[in-house]
Formats: C-alpha cells, structure tokens, sequence
C-alpha cells in the first residue's frame, strides 16, 4: 500500500498517458502554472486540491465533526462531482466559487490528514489520466498519486510572496482579506500540509524544484514547458528511477 492506501501500481498502470505532477504548498502559483502547461500542450488538467475542497465544503454543510475521522469520511468520501469548463458541480449546485473561501481551504488541509480520505480520493484523481496527458497539481501527485509521472516539479515561493498573490487573487474574487491574516494562516497550512503522515507535501524523488519567488507566471510556465520538452516520456519509461540531474530533489 502507497501513503495514501492505494497501490502505486494503479497509476503506474495507465504508464502510456503521460503526466506531469506539480505539487507545492498552497499560494505558489502551481495552479495557475499548471492549467497553463496543460492549456500549451493540449493535454487535461487536474486541480487535485478541489477534491479536498469539495469534501471539506461537503464536511462542512453537514454539520460532522470534522475530527471524527469515520464521519468525514461517511459524507465526504464518496462525492463525485462533475468538472465542465473550468467549473465544478456538486450535487446539481455549482460549487465553483464557494470551495475557494479561506474557511473551506483551512477545513480542507484539516482533513487531508485522514489517510482513509485520502484513499477514498485517489480513484477520482487517477480516473483523470486520460490521453493525450495530464498535468496534476496538488500536494502528493509526484510522490503518491502518479508516481511515474514523467515530469514531476516542485514549485515554491516566499511565504511573504505566497500571502501577497493570494491576497490578490481574493480582493479580485471579491472576498475580504488582511495579508498578516493570509501569512498566518498559509505558515500554519504548510506545517500542516508537510507535517501529517499521510503522504506529506515534499518534492518526489527526482523532482525539478522551482522558485517562483522572483519569477513571472510566463518564466515559471516556460520552465516547466522546457524540463518537459528536454525529457519527454522519461518518467514513463525509467518509473521508480532516480533521475539524479542537477537541481533535482
Ligand atoms: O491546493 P489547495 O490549496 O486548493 O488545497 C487545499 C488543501 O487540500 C491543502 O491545504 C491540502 C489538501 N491537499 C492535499 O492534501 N493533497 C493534494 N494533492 C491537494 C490538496
């Protein structure tokens, strides 16, 4: 059994669709940089965080406790939402914008920790790799989920340029928000997100680290597109090697 209960040989079966895995604390722009990616080569795009989003939003209207392991899972284990042009749909409702409210990101990185949330999760992640290729983007998609990836990168920042983008990305959705009060809470979701046993946020073996810190989206994009260009299939074809090239996790 991998880190999140699954056996690593579920992702490695589908080996002839290639991944690219971009995982990263929250706020490092992996999002942005990874549907972009996935827009310049045409290939599908996984925001694997929504799924956690989901189920907390899911926790949340239920009233659980959101420590009573068993219970969260009941609720929010089996949710089979629809993805649709860039918009998410949960039980008929389109839940797009509500699982982006601080409150549901904090909750989400709560009950990441429960490692039978995290089984129950991986299906749907893995159900994504479909041709022509998948870029993925989470916390565990290069160590866990799609351990043969054949891109994996680790993409960080500040903590201080963390708190000030996604400042930014809520003012302009409209919701209120304090930096000090974002850098706060982004210290204490990375502790979490790295801390907890059940697959914690670490670049995978033989990932690309990328700072962003003084970085555009452009650079940042065009840097994966490179690392992807330079060693396509690679990950396919050598699963479970250690690359070993310089500036490599
Ligand atoms: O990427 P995000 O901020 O939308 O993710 C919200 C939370 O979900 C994050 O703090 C931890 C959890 N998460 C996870 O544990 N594993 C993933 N692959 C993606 C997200």
């Amino acid at each position: 059994m991998s880190e999140a209960g699954c056996a690593p040989e579920d992702g490695a079966r589908a080996g002839a669709v290639g991944v690219i895995a971009i995982d990263g604390p929250t706020a490092s722009g992996k999002g942005t940089v990874a549907e972009r990616v996935a827009a310049a080569l045409g290939w599908n795009y996984l925001d694997s965080g929504s799924l956690y989003r989901l189920a907390a939003l899911r926790t949340l209207r239920s009233g659980v406790d959101p420590h009573d392991a068993d219970a969260v899972v009941a609720v929010a284990g089996s949710i089979a939402p629809t993805f649709s042009g860039g918009r998410i749909v949960l039980e008929g409702e389109d839940v797009s914008d509500a699982i982006r409210a601080e409150g549901v990101g904090a909750l989400a990185s709560q009950i990441a920790v429960i490692p039978a949330l995290r089984a129950a999760l991986a299906g749907l992640q893995r159900a994504q790799r479909r041709a022509p290729g998948l870029v993925a983007d989470g916390r565990d998609m290069g160590t866990v989920i799609f351990p043969d990836a054949d891109l994996k990168v680790f993409l960080t920042a500040s903590a201080d340029s963390r708190a000030r983008r996604r400042h930014k990305q809520l003012i302009e959705k409209g919701f209120s928000a304090t930096v000090p009060d974002l850098l706060r809470d982004l210290r204490e979701r990375d502790a979490r997100d790295m801390r907890r046993e059940s697959a914690p946020l670490r670049p995978a073996e033989g990932a690309l680290v990328l700072d962003s810190t003084y970085l555009t989206i452009d650079q940042t994009v065009a840097a994966v597109l490179e690392a992807h260009r330079r060693n396509p299939g690679a990950g396919a074809r050598r699963a479970g090697t250690k690359p070993g090239t310089t500036g490599r996790a």
